[in-house]
């Protein structure tokens, strides 16, 4: 597992401790070259995992460990190197250019001066194509519109060459368009490249289409997980989302998922 999580807990300092929010997972991971959904309700801690997992946030107890080495052993360069991340909610108070965002990936490459080299412009040259951003690229990120700046971000998680890419709802303002496209060059980075995927998200289709794990998270613990055609199912969409379902099977690998409103019921 390139991703293991051991009895893990966490809770947000301040508040009243009752209605404190509490996370623990006991014993999770991600296999290497995964394509793992995790999907969950509003506030269920899905956003909190990730910030445990790049050590934003630090837990009370348990252990995280990625290539089997605990995060709080790696030096930050080295984390940065092997663990990329397109947050959900993305800000910045200085307007960077598109360009200059996306090169801010190399940064855990550069040496000391933060000179750029040859390599890096290839490499930000090259994702600022892929993901369709390079006639936009001197604009300021605050420019952008919501789509566009999606795109930005994960092209910024992919020049950055990690082996891990977590991505927070990434596709919460891409057009359908864009939504598939990313995905598609997404698992096509992971099926030549070997990197891994854990991506958050409330689309249960692309969830579906795409991803070969999954797991449901609610009130902080992870309930189910398990192999995409064994978990995305009607039962587990009712339970966990209080809403019905119809669950398309194409193959095992392409699931559609149909929510319907009360009113077909
Ligand atoms: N910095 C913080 N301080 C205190 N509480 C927080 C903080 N960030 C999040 N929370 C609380 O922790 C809980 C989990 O939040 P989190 O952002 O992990 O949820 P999520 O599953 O990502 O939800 P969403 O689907 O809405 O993005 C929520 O109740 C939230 O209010
Ligand atoms: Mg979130």
């Amino acid at each position: 597992m390139i991703i293991k999580i051991n009895n893990l807990y966490f809770s947000y300092q301040g508040g009243k401790q009752n209605n404190q929010f509490k996370l623990t997972v006991d014993d999770w991971g991600v296999n290497k070259g995964a394509f793992f959904s995790l999907l969950g309700p509003n506030g269920s801690g899905k956003s909190t995992l990730l910030k445990l997992i790049l050590r934003f946030i630090k837990p009370a107890r348990g252990n995280i460990f990625i290539n089997g080495v605990d995060i709080q052993d790696y030096k930050r360069k080295d984390l940065a190197k092997t663990i990329a991340y397109v947050p959900q909610k993305i800000s910045s108070a200085f307007p960077y250019s598109v360009y200059e965002t996306v090169m801010m990936g190399r940064t855990p490459y550069m040496n000391f001066m933060g000179f750029e080299n040859e390599e890096d412009r290839r490499i930000v040259k090259h994702a600022l194509e892929i993901f369709e951003i390079d006639h936009i690229k001197h604009k300021g990120i605050n420019e952008l519109s919501g789509g566009e700046l999606q795109r930005v971000m994960i092209a910024r998680a992919v020049a950055q060459n990690a082996s891990i890419i977590l991505l927070d709802e990434p596709n919460a303002h891409l057009d359908i368009e864009h939504q598939v496209s990313i995905y598609g060059i997404l698992n096509e980075l992971r099926i030549q490249k070997q990197i891994t995927i854990l991506t958050v998200t409330h689309d249960l289709n692309l969830a579906g289409v795409y991803s070969d794990y999954i797991s449901f998270m609610v009130n902080g613990r992870i309930l189910i997980s398990g192999n995409k055609k064994d978990v995305l199912n009607e039962k587990n969409i009712k339970d966990i989302f209080k809403v019905n379902a119809e669950v398309i099977k194409y193959t095992d690998d392409i699931l559609n998922v149909l929510v319907k409103p009360d009113k077909l019921n």
